[in-house]
């Protein structure tokens, strides 16, 4: 049976990201968005009011929320302003592979930290001539002895600036593509450069730097996984974070809907209001289609990993149209407001520069159909079980029970 409907636990999350998101981002948000100012002090009140490391298992000190709650926690941080609401999410795109790989004492420590305190952690995959590429990625990771070494530099870091520690993706063999990658945990120390805060379109409040590592020293335990099995564990990552980055703008969408609903019954022209008239009526009704649409794909993306299925290619959907609708949702909220809609007085502006990045992080528009149409024409990853280099052996097993190799 397909059933969306929430139970109580999560209807009240819900409740409360929303109340969080209206009292907390909204009356903040268009101002951080004018200087770029870096959201602490929400950040700090988002981690006690448990709006952080959602997903981290309650034995980490998390609250171990299922993927479905997380897409509706996330709507929420994105309608209210998806700038803080990135830097609030960023952790858990951090922790993933550390869930996904780490060791049990790796675990405790490095979720512990995030946990115990709002502290931040960054994931460090993109580098200056690896984006989309991943497998062209520079950074090295040389054992020596009991230690690893890592040199490199990456760049569009979410949280950069004020991480404590690091999921770093490196090179641990030159000559075999993406199966010379290995995954680290690398906590903050100072031979860690922090460059560059980028001074961006939108999504102002939060905070993107390049980071580079210097001949940094880490144990050979945070090690995340097997070597040369960091690429395998970066697409598992991407796949558990795709439903909520896609939540994230269908949270973008539903804002710039609300205020284009609102401004279309407020505004006259022709001596009716707006949205009396078709053009502007039929724009409404395509934003509330897309909403709709977009927040089922997600929601998909995040119950099928619920129930310990590959959700590759759901996830791929729902972060591409619910991305590419934020975008065309706010363009289309910034014309109902017509020439108001281009002046930063009004709320749409920044919405829709905003939307933009939705279509850029996790994976572009385009690569979310370049893995699409693998899935579709090739039977790509479809039916695959979870590698079992990956020390989460309860979800590997649940997936082989229910998809047979
Ligand atoms: N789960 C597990 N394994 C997977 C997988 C998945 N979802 N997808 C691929 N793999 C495995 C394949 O089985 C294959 O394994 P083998 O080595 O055994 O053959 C291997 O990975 C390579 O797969 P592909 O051949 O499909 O890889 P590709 O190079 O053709 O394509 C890609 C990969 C889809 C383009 C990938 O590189 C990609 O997703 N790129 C985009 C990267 C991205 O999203 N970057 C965003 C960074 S995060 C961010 O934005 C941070 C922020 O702060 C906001």
């Amino acid at each position: 049976m397909v059933d969306f409907t929430l139970t109580d636990e999560q209807k009240d999350l819900r409740e409360m990201a929303h109340n969080f998101a209206e009292k907390e981002m909204r009356k903040v948000a268009w101002e951080f968005d004018k200087d770029g100012t870096w959201p602490q002090e929400i950040i700090e009140k988002a981690w006690e009011v448990g709006l952080m490391n959602t997903h981290t298992p309650e034995e980490y000190g998390g609250p171990g929320l299922d993927y479905l709650s997380g897409c509706l926690i996330e709507e929420e941080l994105g309608w209210g302003c998806s700038g803080i609401g990135t830097s609030l999410a960023a952790n858990g795109l951090a922790s993933a592979p550390v869930a996904l790989g780490g060791s049990e004492e790796v675990k405790k420590e490095f979720l512990g930290m995030l946990t115990e305190s709002p502290k931040l952690a960054s994931f460090c995959l993109t580098e200056p001539d690896a984006g989309s590429d991943v497998s062209g990625m520079k950074t090295t990771a040389t054992k020596k002895g009991d230690k690893w070494v890592i040199n490199g530099s990456k760049c569009f870091i979410t949280n950069g600036q004020y991480a404590d520690w690091y999921t770093v993706y490196a090179k641990t063999d030159k000559e075999a593509g993406h199966r010379g990658i290995s995954a680290f945990v690398v906590p903050r120390d100072d031979t860690i450069v922090i460059d560059k805060k980028e001074d961006k379109l939108g999504q102002r409040a939060s905070n993107t730097a390049t980071v580079t590592f210097n001949e940094t020293e880490i144990p050979a335990a945070n090690l995340l996984g097997e070597e040369n099995k960091g690429f395998k564990l970066a697409m598992m990552t991407l796949d558990r974070t795709r439903p909520g980055v896609a939540a994230m703008a269908v949270g973008i969408a539903r804002s710039a809907f609300e205020f284009a609903c609102e401004y279309s019954k407020e505004r006259q022209q022709f001596g009716v209001p707006i949205a009396m008239h078709q053009a502007v009526a039929f724009m409404i009704a395509d934003m509330a289609t897309k909403i709709e649409a977009g927040r089922l794909l997600t929601w998909q993306s995040g119950a099928l990993l619920d129930n310990g299925l590959r959700n590759t290619l759901a996830a791929s959907h729902a972060k591409r149209f619910a991305a590419d609708s934020a975008m065309e949702v706010a363009t289309d909220a910034v014309q109902v407001y017509g020439g108001y809609g281009f002046i930063k007085e009004y709320p749409v502006e920044k919405i829709m520069r905003d939307a933009k990045i939705m279509q850029l992080y996790e994976g572009t528009s385009q690569i979310q159909r370049l893995v699409i149409a693998k899935e579709v024409l090739m039977g790509r990853n479809v039916n695959e079980p979870i590698p079992e280099a990956i020390a989460k052996q309860d979800e590997a097993k649940a997936v082989e029970e229910v998809v047979p190799a």
